[in-house]
Formats: C-alpha cells, sequence, structure tokens
C-alpha cells in the first residue's frame, strides 16, 4: 500500500493517499504528455500499482503523522479514503490545514487530537456517518464546522475546540451526539444553523440542547464507584437505594450528606498550609462551594495524627459536619485529598460536586514507592508538561517521578562544570524513521523549580544517569570515556550500544563525581538512579577488546567482565553514598552481586523472579516493573500507537492491571525487599506529550492499584466503572487517555 518510488539515486516514500492523487493528476496529464521523459517511467509503474485494491490507510497516516512532520497541510480531497483511523493524526501540532475526504465514511477516536493549529472550516460530507470519541478534542483554532448529513458525534468529539464560532447541520432530524461532544466551549458563542423547521427538534436533542443555553447532566457521587486506587476501607453511610455496592450499606442514618454551598472553609495548621492550599483549589474547581461564606458552617479540616501507621496513610470522614482529614504526614492529608477529589468527579460529569454522601475511609499504600519513568532524551519533554504529568499521576497516588535524563540519543540536564553535554548532546534530527528536529535540555533552575512543584504534590523526583553503557552522548562529548577513545556521533536509532565507558579510565570516576555531585544537589530525593541496563551485545562485550581493561582485570586479578562492572558500579556507589543518597540500578544478570543499601529494578520480561532472589540473597530492596505489566510505552491493544516500533509486544489495560507486585512471594516479601512498583515510558516513538499521557493512562492508574491496593481490593472490571469517570474527567481536561 505504500511504494518505493525511485528515481534516479532518489527514493520517495508516497502512501496510497498520495498514490490516489497521483493517479488522478498522471490521468489527467499524461494524455497530454505533460511530462518528462524521466518522469514517465516510474510514473507509471506508480499508477500502475495504485489500480491494486489499496488498504492500510492506518499506515498511511501514520507516515503522514510521524514522517513527513514538515507537513502543515493534508488534503485529502482528491483521495478515496473513507475511513480515518484512530489517532491518525494524534497531536500534529504543525497541521495548519485540513481538507477531508469527499467519501468520508469516519473519523477514528482521537484521530485529531490536540492538532490545535488546524484552522478554519471542516466541512464533513453527506457520507460521514461518525465522529468518534475525542476525534477533534483540543484542535482550538476550528472556526467552523459544517455537516452535509447525518453524523453521529462520539463523546468529546469537539472538546476543547474554544474557537468555534458556528456549528452548520443540514440534517433535519439531529443526529446522534454525545452529551459532552462539545465540553470545554462556551457554547453561547457558538451559532448553531440548523433546518428552520428542525429547530425545535434539536432545542431537545441530546448533546445539541446545550446551544440553546447550558444544560448540565447532575454530579453524583457514588464513592464506591469511583476510587482509584481503592480504598482500604470504605464505609458509605447513604440512605441512596441505589448503592448496593457499598462496602457497609445503611448502616446509620444518623449521618447525613455533606453539601458543599453549606461549605465555609478550610482549616489546616501551619504545617499543612501547602495541602490547605490544595484543599482550597479543590473545592474552587471541583465543588459548588462559594469562597467568602461567612458565619458557621462544615468546614474541610486538615489533621496530622501520629497515630496513624504509615507516612502515606490517612483517614477520610464526610458527613453534613464537614470533611476531617487526618494523615500521619502531610503526605497522608495530600493522599486524602486526592481521595476527596475524585469524590468530587463524581459521575465524571462537568457539572461540580454539590453533595457527597457520608462516608469513612481508612487508607495505605501496599508499597512504598508508585513511580513513572519518564524519558525526555529519545523525544524531549518540554519542561512545563512535566509539571502537568506531575499533576495527573498524582491523582492516582504516585509519589515518584523518575527522570531518565541521559542516553545514547542526548544528555538532556545542564551540568555546569561540563557545558559540552547540553551544548553537543542535547540536539539531533531523528529517532528511527521520524526526520524531526529533537532538541532541549533542562537547565538546573526548572529541575529545581520542578523538584519544588512536585513536593507540593507529594511527589518526589528520582534523576537517572547510565553506565557503563547507553552513554554513547556523553562519549560523543568527551570519547576518553570510553574504551575506544574515539569520537562518537550522536545515536540516532533505538537499540543497544557497544560504546562503554571504560572502567579502566580515571577520568570515568572524576566525571562521574562532579555530574552526581550536582545532581545530588539539584535532586533532593534520597536516591539516585545509575541505569546500568543493556551494556553491550554480548553484554560488556566491548571491554574484552581493550587492552587497559585487560590490564585492570590483571591488576585485580579479575577473570570476567563482571567483575570490572562491579569494580566500575562499587567505585561510582562509594562516591553516590558519600553524596548521601541510595543508588537503584536496573538489575542484570550480570550483576552477580548487589551492593548493601542499593534498590534494583526487576525490568525484564521473563527474569523478575531472578532479580527477586538476587534482591533477597543480597538483602538489599526492590522495584518492580517487569516488561509485562510495566512497559507502558508499548502497545495497548494491536494496531495501536505505536504502530511502529522495535517489536514491542501488546501490553494490554488488563495485562498491566494484573501486575503481583509481590509476584507471588510471601508477606515476609512485601515487607522487607519489596520497595514499590514502577511504570516506564521509553520514548523512542513517544513524540509528544499528549501521547505521552496516550500510552500512560489509563493503564498508570492500573498500576497504581496494583502498587496501593491490597491485593482482596482488587478487581478488574470493578476497576474499569471506577476508572471511566476518571478518564471522562481528564478527556474533558484535555489530557489524552487510552479511553475505552
Ligand atoms: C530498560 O528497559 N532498558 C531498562
Ligand atoms: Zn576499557
Amino acid at each position: 500500500n505504500s511504494l518505493l518510488l525511485r528515481k534516479s539515486t532518489q527514493t520517495i516514500q508516497i502512501t496510497s493517499i498520495e498514490m490516489t492523487s497521483f493517479k488522478n493528476l498522471l490521468q489527467t496529464f499524461l494524455p497530454l504528455k505533460l511530462y518528462s521523459k524521466d518522469f514517465v517511467k516510474p510514473a507509471l509503474v506508480a499508477c500502475a500499482l495504485s489500480f491494486f485494491s489499496v488498504s492500510g490507510y492506518a499506515q498511511d497516516f501514520r507516515t503522514l503523522r510521524d514522517i513527513k512532520v514538515n507537513d502543515t497541510a493534508l488534503d485529502l480531497s482528491t483521495t478515496n479514503c473513507k475511513v480515518i483511523p484512530r489517532n491518525a493524526m494524534h497531536s500534529r501540532y504543525r497541521l495548519q490545514s485540513l481538507i477531508l475526504p469527499l467519501q468520508l465514511d469516519s473519523v477514528g477516536t482521537q484521530a485529531f487530537f490536540a492538532c490545535k493549529n488546524i484552522e478554519g472550516t471542516l466541512r464533513f460530507p453527506a457520507t460521514t456517518r461518525v465522529v468518534s470519541a475525542a476525534a477533534f478534542n483540543g484542535c482550538s483554532k476550528l472556526t467552523e464546522l459544517s455537516f452535509d448529513g447525518s453524523t453521529r458525534l462520539g463523546a468529546f468529539a469537539f472538546a476543547n475546540c474554544r474557537g468555534l464560532r458556528v456549528v452548520r447541520l443540514s440534517a433535519t432530524v439531529p443526529p446522534v451526539c454525545a452529551d459532552n461532544a462539545f465540553d470545554g466551549i462556551d457554547l453561547s458563542r457558538v451559532q448553531l444553523i440548523v433546518p428552520a423547521q428542525s429547530r425545535k427538534e434539536y432545542r431537545k436533542a441530546q448533546g445539541w440542547r446545550h446551544f440553546f443555553g447550558k444544560q448540565e447532566e447532575a454530579n453524583v457521587c457514588r464513592p464506591e464507584q469511583i476510587l482509584v486506587p481503592r480504598p482500604l476501607t470504605l464505609e458509605v453511610y447513604s440512605t441512596d437505594n441505589s448503592t448496593k455496592n457499598s462496602d457497609k450499606k445503611a448502616k446509620t442514618n444518623a449521618l447525613l450528606p455533606l453539601q458543599w454551598v453549606k461549605v465555609v472553609g478550610v482549616e489546616a495548621p501551619q504545617e499543612l498550609a501547602n495541602e490547605k492550599m490544595q484543599a482550597e483549589r479543590i473545592l474552587g474547581e471541583r465543588t459548588v462551594f462559594a469562597k467568602g461564606r461567612r458565619g458557621v458552617g462544615p468546614v474541610v479540616r486538615l489533621q496530622l495524627d501520629a497515630s496513624l501507621g504509615n507516612d502515606e496513610a490517612y483517614t477520610l470522614d464526610i458527613s453534613n459536619k464537614g470533611v476531617v482529614i487526618k494523615g500521619k504526614t502531610a503526605a497522608g492529608v495530600f493522599c486524602g485529598l486526592m481521595t476527596l477529589e475524585q469524590l468530587c468527579i463524581g459521575n465524571g460529569v462537568a457539572a461540580r460536586s454539590v453533595e457527597i454522601p457520608a462516608l469513612h475511609i481508612k487508607d495505605q499504600p501496599r508499597t512504598a514507592i508508585r513511580e513513572l519513568m519518564v524519558d525526555p532524551v529519545r523525544h524531549f519533554i518540554p519542561f512545563e508538561d512535566l509539571k502537568s504529568y506531575v499533576v495527573e499521576m498524582a491523582r492516582y497516588k504516585y509519589n515518584a517521578l523518575h527522570l531518565h535524563l541521559v542516553d545514547d540519543q542526548a544528555w538532556r540536564i545542564e551540568i555546569k562544570k561540563y557545558p559540552e553535554l547540553i551544548e553537543k548532546a542535547s540536539d539531533r534530527i531523528g529517532m528511527d524513521d521520524m526526520p524531526a528536529r529533537i532538541s532541549g535540555y533542562y537547565t538546573q533552575e526548572q529541575m529545581r523549580e520542578l523538584v519544588q512543584f512536585a513536593a507540593k504534590y507529594h511527589v518526589m523526583v528520582i534523576p537517572e544517569v547510565e553506565l557503563p553503557g547507553h552513554e554513547v552522548a556523553a562519549i560523543h562529548c568527551f570519547p576518553q570515556l570510553s574504551c575506544a577513545k574515539k569520537p562518537v556521533p550522536i545515536r540516532l536509532t533505538c537499540g543497544v550500544s557497544n560504546d562503554l565507558l571504560c572502567p579502566a579510565e580515571p577520568f570515568v570516576y572524576e566525571f562521574f563525581n562532579n555530574v552526581l555531585k550536582e545532581l545530588a544537589d539539584i535532586f533532593p530525593a534520597p536516591y539516585v538512579h545509575l541505569g546500568g541496563d543493556e551494556a553491550g551485545q554480548p553484554p560488556l562485550g566491548a571491554w574484552s577488546n581493550c587492552s587497559a581493561c585487560t590490564e585492570l582485570k590483571k591488576k585485580e586479578g579479575f577473570k570476567e567482565n563482571w567483575e570490572l562492572q562491579q569494580y566500575l558500579f562499587d567505585r561510582i556507589i562509594h562516591q553516590l553514598k558519600l553524596l548521601g543518597k541510595k543508588p537503584m540500578y536496573w538489575y542484570e544478570q550480570e550483576f552477580k552481586t548487589i551492593q548493601p543499601g542499593c534498590v534494583v529494578y526487576a525490568w525484564r520480561h521473563g527474569l523478575t523472579k531472578t532479580a527477586i532472589d538476587a534482591a533477597v540473597r543480597n538483602n538489599v530492596q526492590i522495584m518492580l516493573c517487569p516488561g509485562e505489566h510495566c512497559y507502558l510505552d508499548y502497545p495497548e491493544q494491536k494496531g495501536d500507537m505505536p504502530e511502529v516500533n522495535w517489536g514491542m509486544p501488546v501490553t494490554s489495560l488488563e495485562q498491566t492491571y494484573k501486575l503481583d507486585p509481590a509476584w507471588g512471594q510471601d508477606d515476609n516479601f512485601v515487607r522487607n525487599t519489596l520497595l514499590g512498583v514502577s511504570g516506564t515510558l521509553w520514548s523512542e516513538s513517544i513524540n509528544s506529550t499528549e501521547r505521552l499521557f496516550y500510552q500512560t493512562f489509563p493503564r498508570a492508574a492500573a498500576l497504581a492499584e496494583a502498587g496501593w491496593s491490597m491485593p482482596e481490593r482488587r478487581n478488574y472490571t470493578d476497576f474499569l466503572r471506577r476508572m471511566k469517570p476518571l478518564t471522562d474527567d481528564m478527556l474533558r481536561r484535555g489530557i489524552a487517555v487510552n479511553a475505552k
């Protein structure tokens, strides 16, 4: 369906959509002989091939989206494209003009999500049956929509298209339209033009009625149908008969629901000033609470309670008397606030929370660290977007953001001692087959700001550097770091490099000492991640060809390369411990022993039990992010993004949910060895922030529940139900999620 068209030495990849245009063009011009000799042969071949049935538009759109990244116009009017597949042009910011195919049948979910620069009018031909969920969510420069037929509009189809001024329909019977299709838009500024005789019908019709005046669906809170991760215990004192799934139903009628209009404010001690601010934000954004209300009335009270068993443990009580959140620490109070915010989201509609049933929640995490790892190396993540990522993570009680700051393809953190790192290694063109320019780095000042920002959400920031592999960017700047001492180019593809740091090179220790000193100063988290993964193919093989390494082996009495790695890590770990930090690293079988006080990550498919055994044997802690469940950069379903990758398996939402953080081990393991869970978002194939969110959620919420909730409180079907209002809320706010 796509064809390599060779013309002299040039290879041009063209898509079947272009092929159709091309064919039309040739049919027009061939009889007129308006072509050169050089052109006619490949043109005829192309023309002939295009007569074969054309399928696989998804692949074509992937080419248009990720390969032809500089194109600003997409004109499909001369193609025979009928189906625009899901995610077709997801977050293609550069796209400015779009003309839909004349025979269009359907537009898939999120097909043009956050294409925020598409301007002007979109005309949907009469053949268009459906515009699927969130298809144009966030296309804020669209000004006019015109529907020639009866087109069904899915959930959030045009949400956040804030530039819309005219919506024109010729259908006399109002087409089916989701009630939230136009959420996030001030519809009083949008003119709905419909056949005069049908106006009355539209006024009553679901979805369309909002154009005639605000009509919100009521926010209904059924606590047992929303919270993710699910709390340890939840008692709802509701008299509402429909709350059949309540854990302890209708025990008492003595406690009445809280009504937000009656609430007079938030009270908290000085130590909880930040949490008080968060509580005020939640009340302001999510409830009908009216700020400045005077007099006596229920309050939201935040307190510290030393008797609770865990730093993040909290209790939450709600009744007509008010809200009381008690935490062992500020972090616990904050966790309680995140629960309160979800309760206010209720059934996930746009309307604010009016009432919450009386309830009592007692909650605490099963594991200490729930983290997400992002990779700004392969594709850079703009600084401000890191902040919004923290905000979304925190909703699910994640407490760590792991930043993979350096790798073969770039160095992304300013190191004052070595300005070359960002000068020479933070800007390149291309990531595998994607030809975009990918540049950027974080200043130390930005990272300090991020640390402070994240602290308000009780998220610590863990920096990661790499050794001895995945360090091509540093070697590119300082060839002396490697065994070969030769300049190497920045890597433009994914995979594993054989260029390793040389453990026999004194500058390696000097360099890392300086880098780690600066990192330790920027990031107050007790941990620094040292990488340690995928050090060449075969692992550590490069050291066998290095005379300095051979010399060092002889001197130290080492027989094998893993001992050199042990030597390198021992020295760097020593430096890090002097800086007061706990080292973390990706577990590989080449680590025959693990140094005391280190944390290892079990990540490789099929190697989790081996990593666990190694951690137990060495009496160290382990983070679980097994590829089978936790690699959120993998596609969530067949044919989903990323469509082109290095062979990633599908990791469904259910597969992520199924993670057992204890991996079948006993309580002793959970208590002494298991530190937490991590979800990884390697970004070889994630080229926009929206796609980062899309890959992350809702699987990260599933993982959060695995890391936080007790196994007996977890059930996948129940999770799906609780997740729905939360993903609706994210889509309403314009955040991409892979919603079902
Ligand atoms: C890894 O996925 N290379 C840790
Ligand atoms: Zn060497």
